[in-house]
């Protein structure tokens, strides 16, 4: 639950505890699983999972990688609001982020694409990402193809492959609680400053 005598005034702090806690709960897989929102030009919102890859605790960033000229991609670089959902079944803990999301440089992509195994790294350069194919064996072929061309080189980012950080401007934390007293706790941060929350307990 959250200690209601020592409410966070940054829910960064906050939200660090939870990605802690749901790494070590052991049951866990993919703890750090999000469903990704944004909207298209149409106005229609989509939704998938990605993976966050790292969280800064002091500016709330939170970063994920991906094809940049996905559909995610191409609806963030047009309009570049976007909601976030979490849920850990074990832990009974929900966070809903929204926020903007921003491309992260080139040299945060390229590090972060350095640590990926070799067949993730191979996979970014054969996968065009959210457009039509005409099976799996074609993906199979173009992964035998990049295979090939960096046999025995070191494998660079591909250009249209990299990372976004979602900068939060809300973040609402869910505990299941006995007997349906579930804690929902919001924080948002004014339009002046990143930095400055304010916490409002909601009925859940
Ligand atoms: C558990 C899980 C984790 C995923 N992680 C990522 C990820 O980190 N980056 C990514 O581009 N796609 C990831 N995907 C695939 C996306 O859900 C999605 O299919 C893909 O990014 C294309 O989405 P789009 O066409 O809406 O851009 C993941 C899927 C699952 C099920």
């Amino acid at each position: 639950m959250i200690d209601l005598r020592s409410v966070p005034s940054d829910p960064c702090e906050l939200l660090s505890d939870w990605f802690v806690r749901a790494e070590q709960e052991n049951d866990v897989i993919n703890h750090n699983v999000m469903m990704l929102a944004t909207v298209g030009n149409d106005g229609r919102p989509s939704v998938r999972a990605v993976l966050h890859k790292s969280f800064d605790m002091v500016t709330g960033r939170l970063t994920f990688f991906t094809n940049y000229n996905s559909r995610k991609s191409r609806e963030i670089e047009a309009q570049p609001h976007v909601a976030i959902v979490m849920y850990w079944d074990r832990l009974q803990r929900q966070v809903r982020i929204e926020g903007r999301a921003e491309r992260v440089s080139e040299s945060e992509s390229d590090a972060y694409f350095r640590t990926r195994p070799r067949a993730h790294q191979i996979g970014a350069w054969a996968s065009e990402q959210s457009q039509p194919v005409q099976g799996p064996k074609t993906l199979m072929a173009r992964a035998a193809l990049v295979t090939v061309r960096f046999l025995g080189k070191a494998i660079e980012r591909p250009p249209h492959w990299g990372g976004y950080a979602v900068i939060p401007h809300s973040i609402e934390f869910w505990q299941a609680g006995e007997g349906r007293i579930h804690q929902r706790l919001l924080y948002t941060c004014s339009a002046e400053s990143e930095s400055d929350w304010t916490a409002q307990w909601l009925f859940p």
